[in-house]
């Protein structure tokens, strides 16, 4: 078996290859002057299952192209089994027409990649899982709770809080694994302004440490929020946990001045030092032993 890195790994490909006792390749990449990417694979990969290992963050689509264009390359190639690991989806929020005439930008990615030659599948934490039947082949997630919930086994006193009903089922697989209790917020966003509120409810935070879980972190501004209304709700501390800390703009400075403790996500994109982080590859790496063992 080999371990392709593709772009952007953020080492998860090494950890993955590490774990699973397989050879760890880099594709030979430049750029040519006009910007366009140019990818090699630097070794012979005919009748080798590969697992393509590509994280999906800033550029999305520059990163997506170079996995394309790699996939592709191994299928031409003579590879036997083309296992795609894309740790960060981009583009899995919109997953429907939530106004007339609107893409669904996962659907054009996900069978994108099948058509491209990729066999299986394995994402960590997409948006909703259910996303996955447009890629027509086998196809796993990962939930990122196993690996966020380590970080807090030997805290006390949790209370996991979803920002939004949608994230309520994760935040319960939260809590039972640490213990806690598990709450939720009713947060909406306008769909066309992107601006998103709160409706008043009472949470039963008092004294506790409270702990946001979501699946991105993008612009900040409903884990600052979460925070705020924790905090105004007497919780003793506040943490952000998330699978995805994209953190555009100043979403940092945004979660701290929001009173947040610490922030800790997986290790699905690369993160600015403030963040701690837990890695994910263990996890992908038993998936992918399963996946092969059940072929
Ligand atoms: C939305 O449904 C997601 O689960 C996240 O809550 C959202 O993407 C976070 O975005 P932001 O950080 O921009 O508020």
């Amino acid at each position: 078996m080999i371990v392709l890195g593709v772009t952007a790994t953020n080492g998860i490909d090494q950890e993955l290859a590490a774990i699973l006792g397989a050879r760890h390749v880099v594709v030979e990449h430049k750029l040519f002057p006009d910007g366009e990417s140019y990818i090699r694979i630097p070794v012979d990969v005919s009748g080798e299952d590969v697992i393509v290992v590509q994280s999906t963050y800033k550029p999305q689509d520059k990163h997506l192209i170079e996995l394309l264009i790699a996939i592709d390359a191994l299928r031409d190639l003579g590879a036997r089994r083309i296992t795609v690991v894309i740790p960060y989806l981009a583009y899995a929020r919109q997953d429907k027409r939530f106004r007339e005439g609107e893409g669904i930008s996962i659907k054009t990615i996900l069978q994108t990649i099948r058509a491209n030659g990729a066999d299986d599948l394995i994402v960590v934490e997409i948006h909703k899982e259910e996303s996955l039947k447009f890629f027509r082949g086998r196809a796993i997630n990962i939930p990122s709770v196993y690996a966020l919930a380590e970080y807090f086994k030997n805290m006390s006193n949790l209370l996991i809080l979803a920002p939004d009903k949608g994230a309520l089922k994760r935040a319960k697989i939260f809590a039972e694994l640490v213990n806690g209790e598990c709450d939720y917020l009713e947060k909406f966003r306008d769909r066309v302004t992107g601006e998103i509120s709160v409706k008043p409810k009472s949470i039963d935070v008092k004294g506790k440490n409270v702990v946001i879980v979501d699946d991105i972190v993008s612009t900040g501004k409903t884990m600052a929020l979460a925070a705020r209304k924790a905090l105004e709700n007497g919780a003793l501390n506040v943490y952000a946990a998330c699978a995805h800390a994209l953190l555009i703009n100043n979403a940092l400075d945004l979660l701290k001045n929001s009173g947040i403790k610490e922030i800790i996500a997986t290790n699905t994109v690369p993160v600015p030092k403030e963040v701690k982080t837990v890695s994910i590859a263990p996890y992908i790496a038993k998936a992918i032993k399963e996946l092969y063992e059940t072929r």
